[in-house]
């Protein structure tokens, strides 16, 4: 049995007066809340405040970020590395957000890199895939998404992909508050996780596929209710502290 996993991606926004607000509301929200693993990805700079309010509210809260380097120290100017986001706590690393891959011309190899290198430093990857509005409408969704598991799969082996997270985020749902169906959703899921048992059945079964993209209170339940939907990456949504948990709480409720 899957557990489920809701996962706030913040994005750049924060100061540490909303990072504050934010979590302890969702200390508060998620008291008694069972069954569902509920993560945060702060931007880097907020990591410490976001560390010491979550032991604060009992580590009801995983701890994530939204990018990591290659390396671990070094002259690299301007990165964060996998080391130094553990010695912050924070374990579930977002890689190969659409924004990086088009803002930041980041290549399915570059983030097959960034995986490979999360996973030997004892990190979970949260690996997003997902096609453009204009792939979709050519018909070209599961080669996209295909192409994009395979430069891990290919290089690593598929059980690589034990122990971390799948996000598909259609592009042409972010942010737009134009989701994908729960029908169309479920369907790319399952083709994913299709794809993934072409090569071992067991960590297609095992593997966590979050959706993602505009995901919000009033969907969630029912893009929960899909077999293969296992949680949400969840951006806009992720800012308010009733919302989120109510997402959160949403998927405890579908998976129990
Ligand atoms: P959204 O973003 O929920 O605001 O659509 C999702 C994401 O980009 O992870």
């Amino acid at each position: 049995m899957r557990r489920p996993v809701v996962m706030g991606n913040w994005k750049l926004n924060g100061s540490k007066t909303m990072v504050t607000e934010l979590l302890t509301g969702l200390n508060a929200e998620l008291e008694g809340v069972a069954g569902v693993d509920v993560a945060v990805a702060p931007p880097a700079l907020y990591l410490d405040l976001a560390e010491r309010l979550i032991k604060e509210g009992g580590n009801k809260i995983i701890l994530g970020a939204q990018n990591t380097d290659v390396n671990n120290s070094g002259a690299f100017t301007g990165d964060v590395s996998p080391q130094m986001l553990k010695d912050f706590g924070a374990t579930h690393i977002i890689i190969g957000h659409s924004e990086r891959r088009e803002y930041h011309h980041e290549s399915d190899e570059f983030v097959a890199q960034k995986f490979a290198f999360l996973k030997e430093n004892g990190l979970t990857p949260v690996l997003c895939i997902g096609e453009s509005e204009a792939q979709n409408e050519a018909g070209e969704t599961l080669a996209v998404c295909a192409r994009q598991l395979d430069a891990v799969i290919k290089t690593q082996g598929v059980e690589a992909l034990n122990d971390a997270i799948i996000a598909y985020e259609p592009i042409w749902a972010i942010g737009t508050g134009k989701a994908a169906t729960a029908e169309q959703a479920q369907s790319i899921h399952a083709s994913i996780r299709a794809h993934i048992a072409k090569e071992s059945e067991a960590v297609a079964k095992n593997v966590i596929i979050q959706y993602g993209g505009s995901v919000k209170a009033e969907n969630a339940a029912e893009l929960f209710a899909q077999p293969d939907i296992d949680g949400a990456l969840v951006g806009g949504a992720a800012l308010d502290a009733k919302g989120f948990a109510a997402i959160a709480k949403a998927a405890a409720a579908a998976k129990a």
